[in-house]
């Protein structure tokens, strides 16, 4: 795949995984749209890859991923300034490992599938409509990504695959 001009948005792109992939996308000429809640080491990011020369644009939208309005802002500004969606990096997430009991319900347990799994869902379910249109493509790091069969409406976490629409999943 060329990936550039592609429109690329990298959900956690402040840091670890998300911040090298949006850097390699960027080396490649594509268009990043970088997300994350800190949004300093996003704009330094974006500048790191403005110095790069490459031509790459970035756009840097400050984003809690559990937050529905911020996912929805995400979509729209990314619409906005490039105006298409060619691939969703499903990446922002965190993990705590410990005992059960250990762990806080809220800080920890809760606020863990808020961000891991129903962001995920959620940004997806953004951006679909606009990725089915364009026919284009979603990397999630989870793996709870399936089949909808267009006679199921059981769960809002299957996702299209067919040949409309792909959907790579990456544990
Ligand atoms: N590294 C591993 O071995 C490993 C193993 C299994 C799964 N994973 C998963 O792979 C992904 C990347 O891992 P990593 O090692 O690169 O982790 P990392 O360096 O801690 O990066 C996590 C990214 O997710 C973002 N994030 C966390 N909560 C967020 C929220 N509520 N809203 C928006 N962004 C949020 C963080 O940005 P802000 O804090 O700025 O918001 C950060 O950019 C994560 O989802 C992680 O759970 C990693």
């Amino acid at each position: 795949m060329d990936i550039r001009g592609k429109v690329i948005i990298v959900t956690g792109a402040s840091s670890g995984i998300g911040e090298a992939t949006a850097r390699q996308f960027a080396r490649e000429g594509a268009r990043v749209v970088l997300a994350a809640r800190r949004v300093d080491r996003l704009e330094s990011l974006a500048q790191e890859i403005a110095a790069m020369g490459t031509g790459a644009e970035t756009l840097v939208v400050q984003a809690d991923l559990s937050k529905l309005e911020d996912i929805q802002a995400l979509i729209s500004q990314t619409l906005n300034k490039f105006g298409r969606i060619d691939v969703l990096v499903n990446n922002a997430g965190f993990g705590r490992l410990d005992w059960l009991e250990n762990l806080d319900p809220k800080k920890d347990i809760q606020s863990q599938f808020d961000v891991n799994v129903l962001g995920v869902v959620q940004t997806t379910r953004q951006a679909l409509p606009v990725m089915i249109t364009q026919r284009t493509s979603v990397s999630s790091r989870t793996v709870f990504t399936a089949v909808r069969r267009p006679s199921s409406t059981s769960s809002v976490m299957l996702l299209r695959f067919s040949g409309r629409f792909s959907v790579i999943v990456a544990t």
